[in-house]
């Protein structure tokens, strides 16, 4: 094969990818989150952009969530939700994204007085224009938080029902530590019956013992994270012989010290277990950047060449909820593009 016309890195950047793990309110940007206060008559605890970055030094991920929840209270109306929807969107086709299944958590909203169809209002919205305009596709997926109770999340549940048509998929995030999976076994069983596919958080901080709760009592089909499965040889060897896509964040994961630094990531050891894996930027406005933020960063510490990142690509692809037709032309459209730049797939 002829040399390529691309460095791997740069082919990773472009070629067509799905982000299957972002929080939509881990998008919220410093320039959109003063806008959003000066319009609802607010005062951020920050007195400029600047200060608020300056508060991004995280030492793990509860340091991170007191941050991300005070933030979101800057949301109040759909005009707030839907900007927060577009600038994402425009953000992650310019990385080449194709595809996002995007996280929210209504119960930070609710439970703040904002009622839950002003939420669905404003990101679907932004979800319109986004195809409008940019082309992306898009999937919701709500996310119950696990500091909160089952019995909550079967309330969120009940508001959500209404909304069905435009939630895709169900989720389980926040303070992982001493919030097992088993403690929405109930809540899950009800979204399966409902025909909505499941994922869950799990193995970001938490044991690899949450990876295989998830899996045999929420019954999630995706794990997001799930990088601590390496400290169980079994939970790495039935998550590759079953196929289950783990959602990883590089970025996140060194923000929130999970591992000290890029080199000390698991994802070449996942990778060569046989894991399929995916990359995402889970709350880019946070941890230091965007879908191919997270590449380079990888690309940096790793050197993966063109066929591990196209291998990357589709697994994006494969282990997303999108439509098989469009799964089908996005993985020929990777090949095709790989092919053309001189890369292997
Ligand atoms: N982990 C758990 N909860 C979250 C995260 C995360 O990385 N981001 C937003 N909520
Ligand atoms: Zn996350």
């Amino acid at each position: 094969m002829a040399t390529p016309v691309l460095s791997a890195l740069e082919f990773a950047c472009r070629m067509p990818k799905a982000e299957l793990h972002v929080h939509i309110e881990g998008t919220l940007e410093p320039d959109l989150a003063f806008a959003a206060a000066r319009r609802n008559g607010l005062v951020l605890p920050y007195a400029s952009e600047e200060a608020l970055h300056a508060a991004k030094a995280f030492t793990d991920l509860q340091s991170f969530l007191d941050l991300y929840y005070a933030c979101a209270d800057v949301l109040r109306t759909s005009r707030d939700f839907a900007d927060l929807m577009f600038a994402y969107l425009e953000r992650a086709h310019r990385d080449g994204v194709v595809h996002a299944e995007i996280f929210f958590d209504p119960q930070t909203h609710t439970a703040r007085g904002i009622p839950f169809d002003v939420v669905m209002e404003g990101l679907n919205a932004g979800r319109v224009e986004g195809v409008r305009r940019f082309g992306i596709g898009s999937r919701l997926i709500l996310c119950f938080l696990r500091h909160l109770s089952e019995d909550e999340a079967f309330a969120t549940l009940a508001q959500a029902q209404p909304f069905l048509d435009d939630i895709d998929g169900f989720g389980l995030d926040s303070s992982e530590r001493g919030h097992p999976p088993s403690k929405f076994a109930r809540v899950f069983a009800r979204v399966r019956a409902l025909g909505k596919p499941v994922v869950a958080h799990a193995g970001e901080e938490g044991p690899a013992s949450y990876i295989t709760e998830a899996l045999d009592l929420l019954g999630a089909v995706r794990i997001d994270h799930g990088v601590r499965a390496l400290e169980d040889p079994a939970v790495v060897r039935r998550l590759a012989a079953e196929g289950i896509a783990l959602t990883v964040c590089p970025l996140s994961n060194v923000r929130l010290c999970v591992f000290p630094t890029m080199k000390d990531h698991v994802l070449p050891a996942l990778m060569a277990a046989g894991v399929r894996v995916t990359i995402n930027s889970d709350d880019p406005a946070y941890f230091g950047g965007y879908m191919n933020d997270n590449i380079r960063a990888v690309d940096a510490a790793f050197g993966f060449d063109g066929a591990a990142w196209a291998a990357i690509g589709r697994n994006s692809i494969e282990a997303s909820f999108a439509a098989p037709a469009d799964k089908a032309r996005w993985l020929a459209d990777i090949e095709r593009f790989a092919v053309s730049v001189g890369i292997k797939p």
